[in-house]
């Protein structure tokens, strides 16, 4: 058993729906207790302290915010090392910079070793739990549940399927990609905390066979997920359109091959239209809101409130190599901004929520993660304020926990994450 003390901050539900009061527990000098790397208890000192025998024991992190984990609902591991590259909008962005490095994954040593950086990479940053897109190459899914599973992570990932539109070194076929993708399942899912997503890449770079093959896959195997990119650029939904004339829209495309579901997670959905927002919410489909990525590239300003609206699950993405930071903090700022850009607001419970709670429903793992509700994993996380001298000023002013937490959003970063824990136990990081 373990015991540790500090401000402690988690989501019960959704703010926007049950009211910013009623979605979240708080306690300024709280005990969290975790046993056999699991939630045992918790609550304020007062209540909890005369409980605890071996009171030299407990690990107390002044000044600090412990939270659950951080998790990312749509990140590409291959692209760690592309991250910010100059110039370019979606489509000539993947074909000058990404699928060049993808191309280096077949190489299952070098897979690893970025792996292993990404991971690292992740838990600075406070994040425990991805969806994460590999490459095309079986072998680039195994060096990353090969490293996941090392350090006893809860990660989700997939062999990328594209058959069509993009170098053909990088192509499957719809077989191979099905054969391929059905050995990771089996050799993968639900191993430990691994889960497999079937992964094609986007509309454009898959065949209607290849569309319809993933599909069949997921029948096959309802409890995997399903993980693509969605109306992400004006530019590849005029391209989907011409490639899927005989289709009511993008959404459409991956409707049909029967893609959509409680465990499916779309990445992006910056352009929908209200029937597909109401589609993806009456299927209990997941949008990854990606806003970073979404500026970086150009691609437009996430319309929060129509999902919201719509009642569509959703999550925060951080989609490195699009994106530009692995902090689910620092995208927590540009949601903010993307909102005040389209006139709407993203108050703070909100965005904490999204990036914890919110995003293990958008990936049907809020019995497992998100919150410190008895009996769920023990990854957490602790946020210290002093860690620079701008956040400790702007803290030291705040008078309540709104404006503190809206603090963390603009000022906080991987710097102010002092402690990592996986299943209970510290993480290297
Ligand atoms: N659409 C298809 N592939 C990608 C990708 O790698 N990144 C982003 N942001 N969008 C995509
Ligand atoms: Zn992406």
């Amino acid at each position: 058993m373990k015991v540790f003390r500090g401000e402690i901050l988690y989501f019960v539900d959704d703010p926007a729906v049950v009211g910013i009061e009623q979605s979240y527990h708080y306690f300024t000098d709280g005990i969290l207790i975790v046993e056999n790397g699991h939630i045992k208890a918790v609550g304020c000192s007062e209540q909890l302290l005369p409980t605890i025998a071996d009171k030299q024991d407990i690990i107390h992190y002044p000044n600090s915010l412990i939270l659950p984990g951080f998790v990312d609902t749509h990140v590409h591991y291959p692209q760690t090392e592309m991250i910010a590259s100059y110039g370019e909008q979606l489509l000539a962005w993947l074909e000058h910079y990404t699928y060049p490095v993808e191309e280096k994954f077949a190489d299952f040593d070098y897979a690893q070793a970025v792996a292993r950086f990404f991971l690292q990479q992740l838990l600075q940053a406070g994040t425990t739990t991805a969806l994460v897109f590999a490459t095309v190459h079986k072998s680039s899914v195994e060096a990353f549940f090969s490293v996941a599973q090392q350090k006893k992570l809860r990660m989700i990932c997939g062999k990328v399927l594209m058959d069509r539109n993009c170098p053909e070194t990088l192509q499957d076929t719809a077989e191979s990609g099905y054969q391929e993708s059905k050995a990771l399942i089996q050799a993968w899912h639900k191993k430990d905390r691994l889960q497999y997503a079937i992964t094609p890449r986007f509309a454009p770079t898959c065949s209607q066979e290849q569309l319809n093959k993933a599909g069949q896959l997921l029948a096959e195997y309802p409890d995997v997920y399903l993980h693509t990119h969605l109306c992400e650029s004006e530019a590849e939904i005029a391209w989907v359109k011409k490639l899927f004339p005989q289709h009511n829209g993008y959404l459409d495309v991956y409707d049909q091959s029967h893609l959509l579901g409680r465990r499916s997670i779309f990445a992006h959905g910056v352009h929908l239209q209200d029937a597909e927002c109401q589609r993806l919410a009456q299927t209990q489909s997941a949008i990854a809101f990606c806003p970073t990525s979404n500026l970086f590239l150009g691609s437009g300003l996430f319309n929060l409130s129509q999902a919201e609206q719509h009642n569509v699950n959703l999550g925060l993405g951080t989609d490195v190599g699009a994106g530009t930071s692995f902090s689910l903090l620092r995208t927590m700022a540009e949601a903010y901004k993307i909102q005040q850009l389209r006139g709407d607001k993203f108050d703070p419970y909100k965005a904490f929520y999204l990036a914890t709670l919110g995003g293990a429903k958008a990936l049907d793992l809020q019995d497992n993660i998100g919150n410190f509700m008895q009996g769920k994993e023990a990854d957490f996380i602790v946020i210290n304020y002093q860690q620079s001298d701008l956040l400790a000023k702007r803290i030291h002013k705040a008078n309540n926990l709104t404006e503190k937490l809206f603090a963390l959003t603009m000022l906080a970063d991987e710097r102010h994450i002092i402690a990592t824990y996986i299943l209970g136990e510290l993480a290297e990081i």
